[in-house]
């Protein structure tokens, strides 16, 4: 797909949309910037909240009048919808190309805008239906943006753009399903990002894991025929200690001996998501190169059940050394994220860990699938990171973490036990098991086990993986 800038709209077009807000005369709004006369009677059946749009045939072109609702609660998230609430309907219409009209906006958000711009219509653009034959929605070819033609502009509208590319490259890696993404592949995939960008790569085999004494990872990976991967990559200037991105890379989670459900158990294709988006951030920086020091490690295990699994009541042997007392073998995330966490701080000296996990369903049970968990153990980076949130309408909200439940934690056996009390502040516990490998290094921790993927589709989202927090560390990092 092309994304232009014209400063006024091109004759050849298949589809003008048209954005308005609560309480603008429709009519004369649209005869102003385009020309074309709308007749009243059509205007009756256009209710101005946002996710709404209506189809309006004038004698020379089809309009797509796209609600905004009302101007004060304007902002990345409105935009995003009224994005995607354009896309789907010209996707629907076989537009191939269309013609955007922008809303103005406070001169201050204007580049910010673009680039959510940019971001929004590729992100809302993204279809997977490479394992479907025939009657694929057709690609969308071009999407022309009316603005007056400014070089920060264009800049701004090409940065959101490669970022949105970036993330649909992530939801790829998440949607493909666990027969193909295997943890082979998806060190396959980190390959080609490194050699295409010019990065540094590593990738540890389950030997090399083994002398490393990654004793978690290789734990959870027991009861699987896929071996497993320990997935790195570097990119950046390598004097200044690096940024640690570490991503779950679970590429099925059956939840092992601790067997999940069968209802909905397809779904855990998505739990290497957390991966996808750092391959997705590393991708990003690369192609708008950032020259931050970034390091990606993304432990990559299928989590299944054989004669050689993981059982409960097993311990393990961090490599921090830690022994840990498997109670539930469902409980893998964390187990694979410490040993990453371990090696980080050892090899690294990281300068912050950020790390992206499909981690608890407790966390769709305290926040939905609207918003991420986000804990830290530093509020240095609260501002940039709630900036960044609200830039790009990536929700995440703050979680506490609190001490009163490491006790649960507590083992008979080893120094630590894979699983707090049921029911109890499934999502702290977790994230507390995590603390004990991060000790005082700078850490952030994301639980998108509700925001990795929706099996509905939203007002700004398609089903499938959403590539929640490319955009979000993006921009993190650039403000940084
Ligand atoms: N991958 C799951 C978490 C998950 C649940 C992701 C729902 C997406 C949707 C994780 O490995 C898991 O199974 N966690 C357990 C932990 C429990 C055994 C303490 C959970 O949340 O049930
Ligand atoms: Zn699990
Ligand atoms: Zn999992």
């Amino acid at each position: 797909m092309k994304i232009t800038l014209n400063p006024k709209l091109s004759s050849k077009t298949d589809l003008i949309v048209f954005p308005l807000f609560e309480n603008e005369e429709a009519a004369k709004t649209v005869k102003q910037k385009t020309k074309l006369l709308i007749p009243e009677a059509a205007l009756a059946d256009f209710k101005n909240e946002i996710g709404n749009s209506l189809l309006v045939y004038t004698p020379t072109a089809r309009l797509l009048l796209i609600a905004l609702g009302k101007k004060q609660n304007f902002g990345a998230k409105n935009w995003r919808i009224a994005i995607h609430t354009a896309i789907t309907n010209a996707q629907k219409l076989q537009a191939k190309s269309i013609s955007l009209f922008l809303p103005s906006v406070n001169r201050a958000w204007v580049p910010n805008y673009l680039e959510l711009t940019g971001f929004a219509v590729t992100h809302s653009a993204y279809q997977f239906n490479i394992y479907k034959q025939g009657n694929k929605t057709p690609a969308f070819e071009q999407i022309e943006i009316v603005i007056q033609n400014n070089k920060s502009y264009k800049t701004a509208l090409n940065d959101g753009g490669m970022i949105g590319l970036a993330t649909n490259q992530a939801r790829d890696l998440a949607n493909h399903p666990g027969n193909i993404m295997t943890p082979k592949h998806l060190a396959q995939h980190a390959i080609t990002i490194a050699k295409k960008y010019k990065l540094n790569y590593k990738i540890l085999g389950e030997s090399e894991m083994m002398r490393e004494k990654l004793g978690l990872i290789l734990g959870v990976s027991r009861g699987s025929d896929e071996p497993p991967r320990f997935i790195i990559l570097e990119s950046g200037n390598q004097k200044q200690p690096p940024i640690v991105l570490i991503g779950k890379g679970l590429t099925f989670d059956s939840g092992g001996i601790s067997i999940k459900p069968a209802e909905k158990m397809e779904e855990m294709k998505f739990d290497m998501a957390g991966g996808a988006t750092v391959l997705g951030v590393m991708q990003a920086a690369a192609m708008l190169k950032l020259s931050s020091h970034l390091v990606a490690i993304i432990p990559a295990a299928e989590n299944l059940v054989s004669g050689a699994a993981l059982k409960p009541g097993d311990i393990l042997v961090a490599h921090d050394k830690t022994s840990v007392e498997i109670i539930n073998t469902d409980a893998e995330g964390r187990l694979v994220l410490a040993d990453a966490i371990s090696f980080a701080k050892k090899h690294y000296q990281p300068k912050l860990i950020i790390d992206y996990a499909t981690l608890t369903g407790a966390v769709l049970v305290a926040l939905g699938d609207e918003y991420t968990g986000f804990f830290a153990n530093t509020k240095t980076y609260d501002k940039l990171i709630n900036q960044a949130s609200l830039a790009t309408a990536e929700n995440l909200w703050p979680l506490p973490l609190v001490s009163e439940y490491q006790d649960q934690l507590q083992s008979q056996v080893a120094d630590l036990k894979n699983v707090g009390e049921k029911g109890l502040a499934g999502v702290i516990t977790a994230a507390l098991f995590l603390k004990h490998f991060v000790q005082n290094t700078p850490w952030i921790h994301l639980d998108i086990a509700g925001t990795a993927s929706t099996m509905r589709p939203k007002k700004h989202l398609t089903v499938g993986a959403t590539g929640w927090g490319v955009y979000l560390t993006l921009k993190f990092l650039r403000n940084l």
